[in-house]
Formats: C-alpha cells, sequence, structure tokens
C-alpha cells in the first residue's frame, strides 16, 4: 500500500513512519510544511531505518497546491495517516482563528482529495481532551464527549465529527479516530524524540530539559488533587506503542472487519499515573535528583484521566510494549543525543 502520512516530520508522525518501514511492505510519503518541526527529522529515520522518506513541504490549509502539486504528482494513494496539527493549547486559547484555520481546514482539504482521488482509508489524530473533565475513569470510547475548552481541543472535536459524516457519505471509505492520551518517550535508540520549539510544556520534556539545564525549573502544578499522592493522573503512552497501533489500525481498516465505516479508538496505557510517580520514574531510571517546586493548580488542567483501551487491545490486537520507565529511559536517552549536539555545536542528526 502506499500511505501517506501528514505531519511526519513530527513527533507521533516521525515514529509511525518508522514502525510503518520496519514491520511492513507499505511505500510511505509525508507532507509536513515544517512549522512545528524540522527537515532533520527525515534524516534521522533515515538513520534507524536505513529508508529515505520523500516529503512534500506543503501547507494542507492550500488546497489548490495540495491537489496538484500532491495527489496531482503521485498518483494513487491507499491510506492516509493525518497527524499534522497545531497542538500547543495555551496558543491556541491565545491564537484560535489561527487553530481553526490550520486544523480544521487542512483535515477539510485532505478529505476533498479523498473523495477526489478515491482513496480507501484515513486515520485521524484525535486526543483525550475530547472527554473533558469526565465523570467515570477509566474512560471508554462510549463515555460522552465535552466541549473541550481550549479551541485546540475543539479542533479534535469537531474533526471527528466532520470525519464521522464525511464517512457516511463515502461508503467504500474506512476512517478511524484515534484518541491518543498523553504520548511520552522516545525511539528506544534515543536517536529521534519529542522536539518541541520554545520552552515545552508537557510534562516529560519539561523533566529531562530541566534535568540538563536547559530550562530553569520544574514546577509540580498542584499537590492538593484528591489522588493517592495529591498531583494529577494521566495516562502516559510510550510514543512507539501509539505509532505502532497506526499500523495495527491500517491492517484492522484493510481486513474490513469493522462493523461501521467510521470508529473511535482510545490509545492509552489503561495506567493513571500520578505527577510524582513520572518524576520517580525518571530519577530511577537516570540515578539524577529532581529538585523540583510545588506551585498552584495549572489553569484547566483536569484532576485524573485515563483510559480504557480494551477496545483497541483486543479489536486492533493492541500490545503494549513500553511502560513508564521506558519511556522515562528512553526520553532521557534522546535528551543526552539533544546535549550532545548541542554541546559539540554540531548539527543533530
Ligand atoms: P507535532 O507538532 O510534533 O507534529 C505535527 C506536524 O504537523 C509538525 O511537524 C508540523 O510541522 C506539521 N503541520 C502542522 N500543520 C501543518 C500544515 N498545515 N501543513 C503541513 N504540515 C503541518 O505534533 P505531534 O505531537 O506529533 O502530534 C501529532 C498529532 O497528534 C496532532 O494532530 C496532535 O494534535 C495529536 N495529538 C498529540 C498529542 C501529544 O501530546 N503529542 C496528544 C493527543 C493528540
Ligand atoms: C501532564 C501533567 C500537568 C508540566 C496535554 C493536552 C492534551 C494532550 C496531551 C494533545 C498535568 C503536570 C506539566 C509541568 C506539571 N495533547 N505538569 N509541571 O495537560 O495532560 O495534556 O497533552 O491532544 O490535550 O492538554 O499534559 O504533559 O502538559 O501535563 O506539573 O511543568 O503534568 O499539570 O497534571 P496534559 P502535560
Amino acid at each position: 500500500m502506499k500511505i501517506l502520512v501528514t505531519g511526519g516530520a513530527g513527533y507521533i508522525g516521525s515514529h509511525t513512519i518508522i514502525d510503518i518501514l520496519d514491520n511492513t511492505d507499505h511505500e510511505v510519503v509525508s507532507i509536513d510544511n515544517f512549522s512545528n518541526s524540522d527537515p532533520q527529522t527525515f534524516e534521522r529515520i533515515k538513520a534507524i531505518t536505513g529508508k529515505k522518506v520523500k516529503n512534500y513541504e506543503i501547507d494542507l490549509t492550500s488546497y489548490g497546491t495540495l491537489k496538484k502539486e500532491f495527489f496531482l504528482k503521485e498518483g494513487h494513494i491507499d491510506g492516509i495517516i493525518h497527524f499534522a496539527a497545531l497542538k500547543a493549547v495555551g496558543e491556541s486559547v491565545s491564537k484560535p482563528v489561527m487553530y481553526y484555520h490550520n486544523n480544521l481546514n487542512g483535515l477539510i482539504n485532505l478529505l476533498k482529495c479523498a473523495q477526489k482521488f478515491d482513496v480507501d482509508s484515513f486515520i485521524f489524530s484525535s486526543s483525550c481532551t475530547v472527554y473533558g473533565n469526565a465523570l467515570e475513569q477509566p474512560v471508554t470510547e462510549q463515555t460522552p464527549t465535552q466541549i473541550p475548552e481550549s479551541p485546540y481541543g475543539y479542533t479534535k472535536l469537531v474533526g471527528e465529527k466532520i470525519l464521522a459524516d464525511f464517512a457516511k457519505t463515502k461508503l467504500d471509505f474506512q476512517a478511524l479516530s484515534l484518541r491518543y492520551f498523553n504520548p511520552v518517550g522516545a525511539h528506544i535508540s534515543g536517536m529521534n524524540g519529542e522536539l518541541p520549539k520554545g520552552r515545552p510544556n508537557n510534562l516529560v520534556p519539561v523533566v529531562t530539559q530541566f534535568a540538563s539545564g536547559w530550562v530553569d525549573d520544574l514546577v509540580v502544578h498542584g499537590s492538593d488533587y484528591e489522588t493517592r499522592d495529591g498531583t494529577a493522573i494521566r495516562d502516559y503512552i510510550h510514543v512507539s506503542d501509539i505509532a505502532h497501533a497506526h499500523v495495527l489500525a491500517l491492517e484492522y481498516l484493510n481486513s474490513n472487519e469493522s462493523e461501521s465505516n467510521y470508529d473511535v479508538f482510545n490509545l492509552g496505557s489503561g495506567r493513571g499515573v500520578t505527577v510524582f510517580e513520572v518524576l520517580q520514574a525518571f530519577e530511577k531510571v537516570s540515578g539524577l535528583k529532581l529538585d523540583y517546586k510545588v506551585g498552584p493548580r495549572r489553569e484547566g488542567d483536569v484532576e485524573m484521566i485515563y483510559a480504557d483501551n480494551s477496545k483497541a487491545t483486543t479489536l486492533l490486537k493492541w500490545n503494549l510494549q513500553f511502560g513508564i520507565e521506558e519511556a522515562m529511559s528512553s526520553a532521557w536517552k534522546w535528551q543526552k543525543h539533544l546535549n550532545a549536539a548541542k554541546r559539540d555545536d554540531k548539527v543533530l542528526l
């Protein structure tokens, strides 16, 4: 099969390309405009897999360019895995129109091309943010979604709806929304991982960058939650496990085993882990002590969310390979790779 991965230079997209190249015979082609990534990602993919991936530096919000410069040139595409989106929750609050424009027009233009060029399969990157402050834990795919507080979260909820409605009109089309919980960690080689532009907001890159002196402080956002140690609970899932779920999802779509041509899956580990437990896992694998501070709760944070992943483990036959300690040790290995490149003033490979 020939698979288009959008956002192939990004954190989850690059790990998914590595898994596809390592475990299948599919041909992969990427579209990424590098708005939150770097062309060097493809050098890292080549170093890990030995394979070169062609990327089109196209902005998905331009339908004309997407059609002329990609679909008319590349010929038939069997499936699309659509990662490309802007994803910073806080930024989406200050720049809502930019987020709605990028995330929704990107999706709509791809679906217009899927219709015109007869693409059969489509996988959409959704998020556990669609459950909001869920009343039940763990959340299943039946747990009611809520209108997310942030424009970013809303683009995921609306994106799912757009995809579901489109699937009703194209019956030979098979589509899934995959709701990721908290993707963390790096490729087991330590040669590819998360590299957010600017100061990171997510916990794990803050921890690894703090341990390397790249950021000045590590603040735990709230220790007065009603949880076992007072800090908030999330479902941290290794990025390589998330990546592999996409390979399985492609197989699932092609097996025609699903009853409907649109479905939704939770991709989480099924385990709720506190912020303090994440810090302890890091200290254990790195042998370092984290001199963190405890601050107030972060606005918009929920107390607890973790996944019931039984639908994905059963129907996609998804078996998790990595736990929180492997996630932290691979993230740390990747951070040390970044530190070495910075120290030697070398171009990062
Ligand atoms: P990322 O920012 O690392 O990757 C996204 C990639 O898409 C980037 O390389 C960026 O340059 C590209 N891109 C963005 N807009 C584009 C456009 N208009 N045209 C072409 N390329 C464009 O993000 P990620 O962490 O890999 O996330 C991938 C997907 O998963 C996103 O849709 C995100 O919303 C979703 N998701 C991420 C998380 C997470 O915590 N990382 C959790 C849940 C869902
Ligand atoms: C995890 C926990 C923080 C940083 C976000 C998006 C969500 C999804 C995943 C895309 C929280 C705490 C963090 C720090 C801390 N993304 N924390 N100190 O907020 O669960 O989810 O990423 O769809 O939509 O909202 O992830 O990594 O930011 O935070 O104490 O410096 O760590 O308060 O409890 P979050 P996170």
